[in-house]
């Protein structure tokens, strides 16, 4: 933390850096985990220090982590701002980002947007924590210098599964959303993760063509995905038109990619 305050004494660093670490043993003394955020055996939970200074910003995205979680302010005021699924389209998404940079939105223009497309508002106050959904897009900015604390849940295991067969894109995140529904019927989710399953294991000669296939049946798998309002005039889906530069040319299967766990 230190060296953090001692880099942004330049003008030129303020606005570039956040960082996020481990919370340390001395840290931790200081509270308690919540039952859900304790690791079970061989899994591993982040329990992550935010700090970052007035200005700074994380534009809208979703975190391809899938994870539920809470977000404590120690001090600083922290906006956050989280868009219903349904407006997916409305952001403009391509992977896990989106297409609209709403840091730069003047006041009147972020609230319309908020309107349009059902986002809410909170500003954190220091001593507040807010509960983050999974897969949920959000966007964060820092009103002042901040230090805030991200507790995240356990992960279930068909979420597991999925992050480490699917590409993080808008498919992976609905079909996240689908395997946490409480109306998902116990043969439903076998026979995801049946395919799951088997599109991990499957060979293939050429690991690019193996992560196209992955992205196909993904999408195949979404009978019913809430594609959101795709027929006004300003909601597109990128990924419906610009072939995504990772999962088209690189290998996502690959072996040497960090598992999640
Ligand atoms: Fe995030």
């Amino acid at each position: 933390m230190a060296q953090y305050f001692t880099l942004i004494e330049s003008p030129h660093n303020r606005h570039m850096l956040r960082v996020a670490f481990a919370t340390c043993p001395q840290l931790q003394q200081a509270f308690a985990l919540p039952e859900v955020c304790r690791p079970v055996k061989g899994e591993v939970v982040l329990n992550q220090n935010f700090i970052g200074v007035k200005g700074s910003f994380s534009a809208i995205h979703f975190d391809k982590d899938g994870l539920q979680a809470f977000l404590y302010a120690i001090f600083g005021r922290k906006r956050f701002i989280i868009s219903p699924h349904d407006a997916h389209e409305k952001l403009l998404p391509f992977t896990q980002f989106s297409g609209c940079a709403l840091q730069n939105f003047t006041d009147y223009d972020r609230q319309v947007f908020l309107t349009w497309t059902g986002g809410e508002e909170v500003i954190l106050q220091p001593g507040e924590a807010i509960y983050f959904p999974p897969f949920a897009w959000h966007f964060a900015d820092y009103l002042d210098d901040c230090w805030a604390l991200n507790l995240r849940f356990r992960r279930k295991n068909s979420i597991t599964a999925l992050l480490n067969c699917a590409f993080p894109d808008g498919n992976c995140q609905a079909l996240g959303r689908l395997l946490l529904s409480p109306a998902l019927t116990p043969e439903r989710e076998r026979d995801i993760l049946t395919e799951l399953a088997r599109l991990t294991r499957r060979p293939f000669r050429d690991g690019r063509l193996k992560t196209r296939y992955i992205r196909r049946r993904i999408a195949g798998l979404l009978q019913d995905r809430d594609g959101g309002p795709g027929r006004e005039g300003l909601a597109w889906n990128f990924e419906d038109h610009i072939p995504s530069p990772i999962g088209e040319y690189l290998d996502w299967s690959d072996a040497r990619r960090p598992r999640f766990r």
